[in-house]
């Protein structure tokens, strides 16, 4: 049994790739491209794409981050100074021009589809499998809050006035779509960015910032050319959005708590969250953080199905997602080795974890690339060592000497309050835990502090309604791997210790809504 479904063009875990073994006795000019194993080679299409991932891979026209770091104090004040003139420009530019605006990045983001892929698979190291959805996600954000920015104008009795400067600080690991999410709000609300790129991916968010101008750009050029919004010319494009590659340390904390930097948003560690809400307390702040997110499997699950949304959702990017299953928690029978059913889950799970071709993003055979930083702290501990009732299913094994690129863990016996019960490791390892009930599964996934995604596998729709009454979770997903939100279908955000801040999720109706103040019209003098 492999991980595998039909075709596609999806998440780790979709194609059906070669054994490591078997896959060394191939030639590597016909090793195939993710998704596309089972499609004949003479299909122009397929051969198309597949001459594209070769031209990504090989890093064709790749690049890395070219703008400087900032670390000079005066040079952010700067910045901020600059971001304060054009948020006033640009919160006074129709919400129709600004729609069109977002339109318009959308567009370039597409142009840059390709720079793009290969940014995320040069320097995250993302496979190409990968970081294709990823670029489709951010265009959807943008044609998403195009139409969010247009319904800002569209309620009755009541006026919205922007933040003004909004600071974007995303994480690595979707080093395109979560900052771009972060740039397409602010600008959909009105506000002007500072875009603060995370340490190991300048490049991605570098590449997607000159798409953003070269979008602002097309729209300020029409409105010179004779529309109303004749207030925003190429000067305001460009300030509106700034890309300023700072630092952690004291310049990164000078920008973060500069008093003209209106509202902050931060997709991080939960660690970082309270440290931005230490640095700036009573002021605007919206954080997504940690996860510790599990699957429940029940008796009347699809076997088949179930397996392979577990491995995808826990292996996608090595683990290395807010999102990813870190507990497959198991009912009755599916994790009791007595029975057929048990039998066949652990035996179609430790096959199809063994089966996850593990290379560099770089490799097109890879399906779990390495991780991105070397594994340190608690991904360390939950690598190379077994906690009080755990064993290994499938043992971790590092294959280099840097610490990055390892095999995927899994591991049965996880206690109930144990370290690995409790705690985000943000990489490749899976623990099992068994209950006898369903009651019990939910019991052990809401024990958790954090609230981010949860998953259950049931074929059951009393026992679907009955988790959903009950999981405390942002995304609840059913019957489907719990990773790859999709803008509009699947809102994105927390609940619990996983989120500071927004009601609303990311994707979803009335996120951009809370980009600003709202004030009743009848109040107004
Ligand atoms: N939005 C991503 C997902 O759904 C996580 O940030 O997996």
């Amino acid at each position: 049994f492999r991980a595998s479904v039909e075709g596609g063009f999806g998440e780790p875990g979709d194609a059906v790739v070669p054994r490591r073994q078997e896959r060394q006795e191939q030639n590597p000019a016909e090793l195939p491209v993710d998704g596309f194993e089972n499609v004949a080679d003479t299909d122009p299409a397929v051969a198309a794409h597949r001459a594209w991932a070769r031209r990504v891979v090989a890093g064709e026209g790749y690049r890395p981050v070219q703008a400087a770091e900032i670390d000079s104090l005066p040079e952010i004040d700067a910045a901020v100074a600059r971001a304060d003139r054009a948020a006033q420009v640009w919160s006074e530019v129709s919400t129709a021009c600004r729609a069109r605006a977002l339109r318009a990045i959308a567009r370039r983001l597409e142009e840059a589809r390709t720079d793009l892929v290969t940014a995320l698979v040069h320097e995250p190291g993302k496979t190409v499998a990968e970081a294709d959805p990823e670029i489709s996600e951010a265009i959807d954000f943008a044609n998403y809050y195009a139409r969010a920015a247009e319904e800002l104008d569209e309620v009755p009795g009541a006026t919205f006035t922007p933040d003004g400067v909004t600071l974007v600080t995303p994480p690595w690991n979707f080093a395109v779509a979560i900052p771009v999410g972060g740039v397409v709000a602010a600008l959909a609300a009105g506000s002007s960015v500072l875009a603060k790129p995370a340490p190991p991916t300048p490049r991605c968010f570098e590449i997607a910032i000159d798409a953003i101008h070269a979008g602002l750009l097309d729209v300020a050029r029409e409105c010179a050319e004779g529309t109303a919004d004749t207030a925003f010319d190429e000067q305001v494009a460009r300030d509106v959005v700034q890309f300023l590659r700072v630092p952690d340390g004291d310049a990164g904390q000078h920008l973060v708590t500069h008093e003209g930097v209106a509202r902050v948003v931060l997709t991080g560690a939960l660690e970082t969250a309270q440290l931005f809400a230490g640095w700036r307390p009573e002021r605007p702040l919206f954080a997504e953080t940690s996860g510790k997110n599990s699957l429940v499997v029940t008796p009347a699950a699809d076997i088949d199905l179930a397996v392979a949304d577990l491995v995808r959702s826990a292996f996608g990017h090595a683990g290395q997602k807010c999102s990813a299953a870190s507990l497959g928690i198991l009912v009755g029978s599916v994790g009791d080795p007595r029975t057929e059913t048990g039998r066949r889950f652990r035996r179609q799970l430790v096959d199809a974890v063994r089966s996850l071709v593990v290379g560099p993003g770089t490799d097109l055979a890879t399906v779990m690339n390495p991780l991105t930083e070397p594994a340190s702290g608690k991904l360390e501990r939950a690598l190379t060592t077994l906690e009080p009732g755990e064993s290994w299913l499938v043992r971790p094994r590092q294959l280099d000497d840097d610490g990055k690129m390892w095999t995927p863990g899994l591991k049965e016996g996880v206690a109930p309050g144990s370290f690995f019960h409790e705690t985000e490791v943000f990489g490749p390892v899976l623990g099992l835990m068994t209950v006898d009930t369903l009651d019990e599964a939910l019991a052990l996934q809401n024990h958790v502090d954090y609230g981010l995604t949860g998953g259950i596998h049931s074929l059951d729709t009393d026992e679907v309604d009955h988790w959903l009454d009950r999981v405390e979770v942002g995304n609840a997903y059913v019957n489907r791997h719990i990773t790859g939100a999709i803008v509009q279908r699947q809102s994105f955000g927390g609940w619990k210790a996983s989120a500071v801040g927004p009601g609303a999720k990311a994707g979803g109706p009335n996120y951009v809504a809370q980009f600003g103040t709202w004030h009743d019209d009848a109040a107004l003098p």
